[in-house]
């Protein structure tokens, strides 16, 4: 299996970090949004962060120029059609990922491996919605993509050995870590992870603190990089609030369960970042 073309469905936050490191990494890169000005907002944020890299003298010249000149983006399919894998990182739902998978499923040849980078959905449930199962895999990335080293590698229960193999050989080929988890909701991190952020709204909402303060306790008190509220935002609270509804529903555990205020900033269209106003205003 060898792979030299990437496709990436999705040019969202994680679509577009994605394409850039497949793309940086040599292999000719596709990108497919829903519409051009989707796709245009997420090209323009690539090369901003190429741009800014080579500024921050952390990327070259020459780099930047070659990953650009590696990538290309459409708003269709059949621009997929030579992809050895494509890496689907769109919203986080069943139904629209099944359909996603039958449009690229249309044009993309036998051999070609279809991976997700689901938060938290069931790989072997989505393997199930294609027509290659065997050629199915997890591979969940962490934003920011250029930046963080690691790429869970999910095997469903219908992953050949050899496409595991592959998709793993491929994450390490982008220069990440690759560490094996579990097809459960939420993988390894995220089953940590997502608990400790919609723990952090509850804890909120019971007047534990400011913001302002219950972040900068996490960052300066624990050392983690972000306090709890600057990720949530970071991460999307759309994106948060679909991974807590699809945990709890599995694990029937009050600790997934999306807190009300979540469900209400999502309501109002305060995303986080991305739409300008989360938690903080952007
Ligand atoms: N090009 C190249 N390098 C760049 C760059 C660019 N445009 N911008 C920044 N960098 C480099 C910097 O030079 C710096 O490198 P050094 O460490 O060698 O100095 C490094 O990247 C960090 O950059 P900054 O100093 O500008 O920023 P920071 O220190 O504030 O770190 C961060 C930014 C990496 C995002 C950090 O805040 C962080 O790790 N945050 C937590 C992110 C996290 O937890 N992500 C996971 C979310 S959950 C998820 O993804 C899973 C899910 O399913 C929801
Ligand atoms: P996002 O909202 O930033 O981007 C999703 C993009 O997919 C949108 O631009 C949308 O227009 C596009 N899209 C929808 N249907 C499409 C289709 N059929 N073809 C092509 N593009 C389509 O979301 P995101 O944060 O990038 O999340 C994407 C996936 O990655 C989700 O499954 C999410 O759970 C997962 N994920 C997110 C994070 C994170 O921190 N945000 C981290 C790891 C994994």
């Amino acid at each position: 299996m060898e792979i030299k073309t990437v496709g990436v469905l999705g040019c969202g936050l994680m679509g577009a970090g994605i394409a850039q490191v497949a793309a940086s990494a040599g292999y000719t890169t596709v990108v497919r949004e829903v519409e051009q000005s989707l796709l245009d907002r997420g090209l323009g944020r690539i090369r901003k962060f190429l741009d800014d890299g080579v500024q921050k003298g952390k990327v070259a010249a020459e780099d930047r120029d070659r990953t650009l000149a590696n990538l290309s983006g459409t708003t269709g399919f059949d621009d997929l059609a030579d992809c050895d894998i494509v890496i689907e990182a769109i919203v986080e739902n069943l139904e629209t990922k099944r359909a996603a998978y039958a449009g690229l499923e249309a044009v993309v040849g036998h051999h070609t491996i279809l991976a997700s980078n689901t938060s938290s959905l069931c790989i072997t449930e989505l393997a199930a919605a294609t027509t290659r199962p065997d050629r199915f895999v997890g591979l969940h990335f962490f934003n920011p993509v250029p930046l963080m080293k690691l790429v869970e590698v999910i095997r469903g229960l219908t992953t050949t050995d050899e496409t595991y193999r592959a998709a793993f050989d491929f994450a390490k080929s982008l220069g990440k870590e690759a560490i094996t988890a579990p097809d459960r909701p939420g993988f390894i991190v995220n089953r940590l992870l997502v608990p400790y952020m919609l723990d952090a709204i509850r804890a909120y909402e019971n007047g534990l603190g400011t913001l302002e303060d219950i972040d900068l306790g996490m960052k300066l008190g624990c050392g983690h990089p972000m306090g709890p509220f600057t990720l949530l935002d970071f991460v999307g609270l759309d994106t948060t609030y679909y991974i807590a509804n699809i945990m709890f529903e599995e694990f029937r555990e009050p600790v997934y369960a999306p807190p009300p205020l979540l469900k209400r900033m999502v309501l109002a269209g305060r995303l986080g970042r991305k739409s300008g106003r989360g938690f903080y205003s952007y």
